[in-house]
């Protein structure tokens, strides 16, 4: 077939990073390794019923033990970043309460300069959703303002060991998403929530996901903080924080469904952004929940503004966002509760779904959605350099040769390129994944690799879509230089 997508590739700047992507829990296996403490998802997997086959991230991909392999793999895709992240309790098994494994950093050592031999940047993440589970038992993790002082040591002792090798430093992946999932909805540990809105046995869907936020907001700055006042003169890295983020496309022209649409945003990702850029939360949040919000201190806002250095931003799909504040909407529907902003998301309008459907069900291919959601934050956020640190497709089948996904990078990606070519500063764009892995509640029922993995044998065997991200980032280049 045909490899689309090259023609766009000189919109990409010099020294743009094209990686793969990938988190510990989803890759890494062997859970108690060279002294690794339990974790929360270790906990929550191995509880029955959480996981849709009943599997778990103990073995994973066993990225642990096969991390040369697969950074020959990366080695051969031409990337020239690796986006990971790196085990909480595999460097502190009982947080601030127990010993500094040096056995655990000794192995992330060894990744980053494996890495750092073949020319691939080290991206990389303090905590993608993991915590130590010694932290929930002891004060509820995020839940506790206590959580602070924990993250902090544990950000200073990463940037400590590994900082004078690593340029690019992320707090946390996609903070909206754990305190959604696991507070709101409570799918994802610590499986809370109230009666009405899921099957959890505590919790408090109207409060918690706020304060664990909060508090999530607060250790991101405290770990910036560290990383500047510390650490940033000498070893000359950046650091920023990844948003899992939606575009939402107003469901008709009316300035009603047109504000649900910009609620949308300011109930999902602005949440944290904008205390992180601005020292405040979104103006219809306060608007929306009053008291609900909990207040930043003078000391807070301190350390605040301008915390970061770069926005990462994970970008898969959009939905339609239409109005529920002055209209009616039916109760149950997705966003239609004040905690979302009162808009209901949906991927149909009259009849039809705002982009291609796949086997993921809350994954629709729409590209144009790329180029939106870049500009969106581009604007509001006074153009801070970004990342996407995630993009991708998934599917249920066993496909290798997997021409969709192939033209699902190649539209995003397109679509990316205009967004950089009006002026976006985007610097990095991180496939998910280079390999199939395990995919959360969904366990290994969906695959996202440009590398096809057996889940028995754990081999690796390259899909249609790893050549073609090889050809891809090889033109993009040789035009780059040439
Ligand atoms: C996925 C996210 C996605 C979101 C869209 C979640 O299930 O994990 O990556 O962007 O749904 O609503
Ligand atoms: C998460 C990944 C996940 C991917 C696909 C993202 O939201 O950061 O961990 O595998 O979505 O669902």
């Amino acid at each position: 077939m045909e490899l689309k997508g090259s023609s766009y590739c000189s919109s990409f700047p010099d020294n743009f990073l094209f990686g793969t992507a990938s988190s510990s829990y989803q890759f890494e296996g062997d859970i108690l390794a060279d002294g690794k403490g339990l974790s929360n998802w270790d906990n929550f997997t191995h509880s029955s019923g959480n996981i849709l086959d009943g599997s778990n991230g103990d073995i994973a991909v066993d990225h642990y033990h096969l991390y040369l392999e697969d950074i020959d793999l990366m080695e051969k895709l031409s990337v020239n970043s690796f986006r990971f992240s790196i085990s909480w309790a595999r460097i502190l098994p009982k947080g601030r309460f127990g010993n500094v494994n040096m056995a655990g950093i000794d192995h992330c050592s060894k990744c980053i300069d494996a890495l750092l031999r073949k020319g691939i940047q080290p991206f990389v993440t303090l905590t993608h959703y993991d915590v130590p589970q010694e932290l929930e038992e002891r004060y509820g993790a995020w839940l506790s303002p206590k959580i602070r002082i924990d993250f902090q040591y544990y950000a200073d002792i990463c940037f400590k060991f590994l900082g004078n090798r690593v340029k690019y430093w992320v707090t946390f992946n996609e903070p909206n998403v754990v305190a959604i999932r696991g507070y709101r909805s409570g799918i994802y540990p610590p499986s809370r929530c109230s009666r009405s809105y899921g099957n959890c046995s505590k919790g408090n869907s109207e409060k918690e996901p706020l304060i664990a936020a909060h508090n999530m907001i607060l250790c991101h700055a405290a770990a910036v903080n560290v990383y500047r006042t510390k650490y940033q003169k000498e070893q000359k890295g950046r650091i920023g924080i990844v948003m899992n983020s939606v575009w939402y496309e107003p469901f008709s022209n009316s300035s009603e469904d047109k504000l649900a649409a910009e609620r949308a945003q300011s109930f999902y990702m602005n949440w944290f952004l904008d205390p992180i850029m601005f020292g405040k939360y979104p103006e219809e949040m306060h608007r929306l929940l009053g008291p609900l919000l909990p207040v930043f201190s003078k000391k807070d806002l301190e350390c605040m503004s301008n915390s970061l250095d770069f926005i990462g931003i994970n970008h898969y799909t959009s939905f339609y966002s239409k109005d529920c504040m002055y209209s009616y909407c039916e109760s149950g529907a997705a966003g239609v509760i004040k905690s979302e902003g009162y808009a209901l998301r949906t991927a149909i309008r009259n009849g039809a779904l705002i982009g291609e459907p796949t086997e993921i069900d809350w994954l629709y291919v729409y590209p144009q959605g790329m180029e939106k959601i870049v500009t969106y934050i581009k604007d509001r956020y006074n153009n801070t350099p970004m990342f996407i640190t995630e993009n991708g497709v998934g599917t249920t089948s066993y496909i290798r040769n997997d021409v969709k996904r192939v033209e699902y990078m190649s539209s995003y990606l397109d679509s990316l390129a205009t967004a950089i070519r009006k002026g976006a500063d985007v610097r990095g764009y991180f496939a998910w994944a280079l390999l199939d892995n395990f995919e959360w509640i969904y366990g290994f029922t969906i695959r996202f690799g440009l590398y096809h993995v057996d889940f028995h044998t754990l081999k690796r065997t390259p899909r249609l879509s790893a050549a073609w991200y090889k050809e891809f980032i090889e033109t993009s280049k040789s035009i780059q230089t040439s």
